[in-house]
């Protein structure tokens, strides 16, 4: 099986694929909004410095298992220690829950891509358009099956053919696209009724200008919550994919500078990102920043009414999600190949047949979520619907403790040392004294503040 074993191609074709992986939704629905609520450059430099610091360990420690054990992420654990298998079912869990609704909004994104792409974006700026659209029967079911071909498909191609591949064409195309948007972002000025002129410079202070007016403990202590939370979904860690990428990660190439080259690509993606919403929104929206949602109301509903006011919404709204879907497509593609890994390395499968029967599966269970918003639109629980229960249930519970257990997992169980053993082999690992203490001491404290925040942000305990 191990001489067998698929590899990248080299590094540059591993850190552009993990950088897909990481950079998705999360980058251009949520930073834009955290970072323009919680103080713009304030939310910026903590969240630099968490991903420098919290971030890089817990890539490292995902992508040094995976390296280390040539294994998917559910025999990983246990081929390094017998008694903790069942660590690896739950980070192989994670993946299987997240991506048939990540690709159910996949099939949203190429829906709203087509609608722009025809003329039609006065339509999708319409008060009520996306509601009517994921509540309708069957284009939502059928853009999702679109979506999920091409996930599919490129699995199929394989780990060089396909993944390895797809990256290297994607990611170029993405940064240029989110370059060239931001900068035409910056660029605009609106005329208000009221005779205002507001400008997309303007919008960038919010972004860029720390703001401390008014900041208190309590809410330094929610920035730097958000801040963690974010960091942590954006890298894609605690859900087995960079253990599966790790693992076809060559043994010469630097993991360290690996995973810093990563964190870079991702959060100047996040930065862009916001550069590109938040002065648009600014301009076009009133110059009131509650405007700036997030989530799919910022995506599917504030952004397609920008679109519109700015009077040439086919061009920049075809680009825009034509980025999105990019960004969709490469981080989807990774939640899928943690699933056809872990099966392949578990069960010995061939690995045509297990991405078939791993996309059989996931299309099924991509059904319900859609539904949710239709036929089963009554199967809420405290308001959340199917899709909202799914996500809960991975981002806000499953991974923080699979974070948590991977740490005490490393730190207590096998110790660092086998981690630095790993690393080692391709760097010189400056940061491993700071890897040490982050993971043994502070990153689990800061794994359950996410855990804590997130459950009572569900229940409507407390509001981010
Ligand atoms: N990191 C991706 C983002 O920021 C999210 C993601 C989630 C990717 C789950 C893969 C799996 O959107």
């Amino acid at each position: 099986m191990e001489e067998k074993r698929n590899s990248f191609g080299g590094t540059i074709g591993f850190v552009l694929a993990a950088a897909g992986s990481a950079v998705g939704l999360g980058n251009i629905w949520r930073f834009p909004y955290l970072a323009a609520k919680d103080g713009g450059g304030l939310f910026i430099v903590i969240y630099l410095i968490l991903a420098l610091t919290f971030g890089f360990t817990l890539l490292t420690t995902d992508v040094a298992i995976g390296r280390k054990t040539k294994q998917g992420p559910l025999t990983a654990y246990s081929k390094l220690h017998k008694g903790f298998g069942y660590v690896g079912v739950l980070s192989c869990l994670v993946p299987m829950l997240i991506l048939p609704y990540y690709c159910a909004i996949g099939g949203w994104v190429i829906k709203y891509f087509i609608v722009f792409l025809t003329g039609q974006g006065n339509a999708a700026a319409a008060d009520n358009y996306f509601t009517s659209y994921i509540t309708s029967d069957i284009s939502p079911i059928i853009m999702f099956l679109v979506f999920f071909i091409l996930v599919a498909g490129t699995i199929l191609l394989g780990v060089n053919k396909g993944i390895e591949k797809s990256s290297k064409v994607i990611m170029p195309i993405l940064i240029i696209l989110v370059i060239a948007i931001a900068i035409f972002s910056l660029t605009l000025k609106s005329n208000a009724d009221d005779g205002a002129v507001r400008t997309g410079l303007e919008g960038l202070k919010i972004l860029v200008v720390p703001d401390l007016k008014g900041l208190t403990f309590g809410k330094f202590v929610n920035v730097l919550v958000d801040a963690m939370g974010q960091l942590f979904f954006s890298l894609s860690v605690a859900m087995g994919i960079m253990i599966a990428y790790g693992s076809y990660l060559p043994k010469d190439s630097d993991l360290e500078k690996n995973v810093g080259r990563i964190e870079l690509f991702d959060t100047a993606i996040a930065i862009l990102a916001g550069l590109m919403i938040v002065p648009a929104v600014f301009a076009f929206s009133g110059g009131d920043q509650s405007a700036l949602g997030k989530g799919p109301s910022l995506m599917f509903v504030t952004l397609p009414k920008v679109f519109e006011s700015m009077g040439m919404a086919t061009v920049i709204g075809s680009v825009f999600f034509i980025l999105v879907l990019l960004a969709a497509l490469t981080s989807s593609i990774s939640i899928m190949e943690a699933i056809v890994s872990s099966l392949c390395d578990r069960f010995g499968w061939d690995r045509n047949k297990t991405t078939i029967c791993a996309g059989i599966g996931s299309f099924l269970f991509g059904i319900p979520p859609i539904l949710g918003y239709n036929v089963w639109d009554k199967a809420t629980l405290g308001g959340m619907t199917i899709l909202d229960m799914m996500d809960f249930a991975t981002n806000s519970i499953l991974m923080p403790i699979c974070a948590l257990l991977t740490c005490i997992f490393v730190a207590y169980v096998i110790g660092v040392n086998s981690i630095h053993d790993e690393v080692r082999i391709s760097s010189a690992f400056k940061r491993q004294k700071l890897f040490d203490i982050m993971i043994k001491y502070v990153a689990p404290v800061f794994i359950v503040a996410i855990l804590i925040s997130s459950i009572l942000e569900a229940l409507g305990i407390i509001k981010f």
